[in-house]
């Protein structure tokens, strides 16, 4: 159907059998909406890096929980990481086994490091105290260490996750200290991971931090180096949102031609014979999942002219939070296909804080009251991001099968969720 502003989802036909509008009454607004061609698509993508036997890839569940979703993904082969008792809680009810799921957390109490531990998982820390503790409670068993490479990547301040200016992972020149503390408490380090923050479009940095990683395993003494079961190089790879101005992709290919080459040439130096894993998040979830809003009032406050909407920050966050940019199309329906010349305007939520902006004097065609949006690329820390601020209720989400049908995979919540936990 023809729309205001559709070219992308049209030529991906992103909605299946259905239109925003169908989606839209069936369901209601805000709604999640999931495209499990794409998901897949970029499943395989990320599982194409290399070819390297041991290589894998070890989805971050962060970015996006929803265990019909991981379920999908465990079909396409992947593992999963979990940082907490609930994601862990989430892979194990789409399926996934204690085999399958790292658990890369961070300033854990005792009781988290032993659930992980009753559940049978690999646990890693990223502290010299975490690694006490674990210790104390794992004395003979396995454990995995997070290095700290000395570099970082990210769109924002917020998500760099390398460096010397975040709390993330131990500094290599506390490598003695952590072997020592092996020893202590009898410890195997089965693996080593790293993640250097979260949305790069070069793949240099990555390659660059992989290769700082390796030099620092390599150096390990032999006895340690030959019980490595995984080294995990972290997440982090960019996906283009800014959609409608064609913005570049990441290289996959160049990336992945590079860390092949870089993997395997390195195991065969060494003699590794274990697992290398990548660790993304949003390359896998982002581009499958479309937020829909409705738009319910428009007006100008002094020059500048409002779209009010029901994507509130408690919905999607990242706006609000890292002035993140998401492309906007609007869907108007069959009726009324007046479009204009883009103008500015401001797409608010209905929160109530100055901040609630979706998109600040964004150049779009002129948006009406009873407008659909689909805010793209709204897959990865989307939903699992969202809250109940001003006790509003978290949005529906929907899945779009590669038959092209509709399926609820989690409704919408109630009012009486938000009374669920209160002791009355
Ligand atoms: N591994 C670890 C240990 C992580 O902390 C993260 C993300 C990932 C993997 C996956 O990173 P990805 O491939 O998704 O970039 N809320 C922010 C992103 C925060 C990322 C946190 N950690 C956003 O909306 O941009």
């Amino acid at each position: 159907m023809p729309d205001i502003r559709s070219q992308y989802t049209d030529s991906l036909h992103f909605y299946g059998k259905h239109s925003p509008h169908d989606l839209a009454a069936m369901f209601g607004t805000p709604l999640y909406i999931y495209n499990e061609s794409i998901l897949r698509r970029a499943c395989r993508e990320m599982k194409g890096l290399s070819s390297h036997p041991g290589f894998g890839v070890n989805y971050s569940v962060k970015a996006n929980a929803n265990p019909a979703l991981l379920r999908i993904m465990r079909e396409e082969g992947l593992v999963v990481d979990a940082m907490s008792p609930g994601e862990l809680f989430m892979n194990k009810l789409a399926g996934f086994t204690a085999a399958e799921i790292l658990y890369i957390s961070n300033n854990n109490s005792q009781a988290e490091l032993q659930n992980a531990l009753d559940n049978g998982l690999l646990v890693s820390v990223d502290s010299i105290s975490q690694l006490e503790s674990l210790g104390r409670i794992n004395s003979g068993g396995k454990v995995m260490v997070r290095l700290n490479p000395g570099i970082g990547a990210g769109h924002h301040a917020k998500v760099i996750t390398g460096g010397k200016d975040t709390k993330f992972g131990i500094d290599p020149n506390m490598l003695s200290v952590i072997f020592s503390l092996l020893e202590k408490y009898k410890m195997t380090l089965a693996g080593v991971n790293q993640h250097i923050g979260s949305l790069f479009m070069e793949p240099t940095g990555y390659l660059e931090a992989a290769r700082i990683l390796l030099g620092m395993i390599a150096s390990f003494p032999s006895q340690v180096l030959h019980k490595l079961e995984v080294i995990d190089l972290g997440g982090g790879f960019g996906i283009p949102y800014r959609k409608y101005d064609g913005e570049a992709r990441l290289d996959m290919v160049l990336l992945g031609t590079s860390l092949h080459e870089l993997v395997s040439s390195w195991a065969k130096q060494h003699g590794y014979t274990g697992r290398f894993l990548v660790e993304p998040g949003r390359y896998v979830v982002a581009e499958c999942g479309i937020l829909l809003g409705s738009v319910y009032a428009v007006k100008n406050n002094g020059s500048r002219r409002y779209v009010g909407t029901d994507v509130g920050l408690n919905v999607l966050m990242r706006p609000a939070m890292y002035d993140s940019f998401h492309d906007i199309e609007i869907y108007r329906g069959a009726e009324a296909l007046n479009t204009t010349e883009p103008l500015p305007q401001t797409i608010v939520g209905n929160i109530c804080e100055s901040g609630d902006i979706l998109a600040k004097d964004r150049m779009l065609p002129e948006i009406h009251e009873g407008d659909i949006l689909g805010i793209l690329d709204a897959g990865a820390y989307g939903f699992s991001m969202a809250s109940t601020y001003n006790q509003r209720l978290r949005p529906a989400e929907v899945l779009i099968g590669c038959d092209g049908s509709a399926r609820l995979i989690r409704h919408r919540e109630k009012l009486e969720d938000l009374a669920a936990c209160l002791e009355v």
